[in-house]
């Protein structure tokens, strides 16, 4: 079905005048997979524990957590396997996963209980309300953005989850000093992403030799990396600093 909204700004803004729901653009498409019965199960036992609910609003992390480690945030985080396996290495932070994909979302707090991993929680929703409603400003000491859905048509760019509005809303949630940490194996992306950080005040960018960070030891190989290497795509990673 065509999204008339969807045409022309103009439009957009004519029907958000006239006080009528917008679907705004949105960076993916919802996928109805399958869910295995292990995912089925992990989703209605875990989801308790882990699981964090869009509409509860804003959180106050020390008191998720019961602590008050460092938040690293995870947008799109696929099936999960390589969070958990950060979660697990760094005990001492909390790690916090956004994603649509409700099979992946099973599949990550499946994985979790089986690691043991008791620090982290996961948020099946859209990152850009999740952003705008439940996460405070300067409450995030890192947050992941890993091989995001490259839209490959130019007619598709607007669908691209990283723009300048974007970049913007993850300054404000960083603390002053985090890092925001983007990696693509899609060239015209990775030169995008670079142009809208570039374009946006108050970041530094880490990289000491050109615009890139060389790939760090920290980030496992994903799902989306792994299968860019197999087609030989190159992979970009890219990391600013909250300056101000
Ligand atoms: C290409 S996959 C990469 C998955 C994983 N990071 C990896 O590298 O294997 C992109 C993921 O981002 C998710 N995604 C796209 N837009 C999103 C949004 N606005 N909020 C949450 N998740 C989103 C998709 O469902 C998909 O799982």
């Amino acid at each position: 079905m065509v999204d008339k909204t969807e045409n022309t700004h103009k439009s957009i803004e004519q029907a958000e005048k006239e006080g009528k729901y917008i679907r705004k653009v949105r960076s993916f498409v919802k996928r109805e997979g399958r869910l295995t019965k292990g995912q089925a199960s992990a989703l209605e036992q875990f989801w308790p524990t882990m699981g964090l609910n869009h509409l509860d609003g804003m959180i106050d992390f020390a008191d998720l957590f019961n602590n008050s480690n460092a938040i690293i945030l995870e947008i799109g985080f696929g099936m999960g396997k390589s969070l958990v396996e950060m979660a697990k290495n760094a005990p001492e932070l909390n790690f916090v996963g956004v994603e649509v994909h409700r099979p992946g979302v099973g599949a990550c707090i499946s994985l979790a209980d089986e690691e043991g991993v008791n620090n982290l929680k996961v948020f099946e929703h859209d990152a850009i309300e999740v952003l705008a409603d439940c996460i405070p400003n300067g409450s995030l000491t890192t947050v992941q953005l890993f091989f995001p859905d490259p839209w490959h048509k130019k007619k598709h760019h607007k669908r691209r989850i990283v723009s300048l509005e974007f970049v913007e809303t993850i300054r404000q949630k960083l603390k002053v000093g985090g890092v925001f940490h983007m990696a693509t194996d899609w060239e015209n992306y990775a030169e995008c992403m670079i142009e809208d950080m570039n374009s946006a005040p108050g970041y530094k960018n880490l990289a000491t030799d050109g615009d890139f960070v060389p790939r760090p030891d920290s980030r496992p190989l994903t799902k989306f990396e792994n299968r860019g290497n197999n087609l030989g795509h190159g992979v970009w990673d890219i990391q600013f600093k909250r300056q101000d």
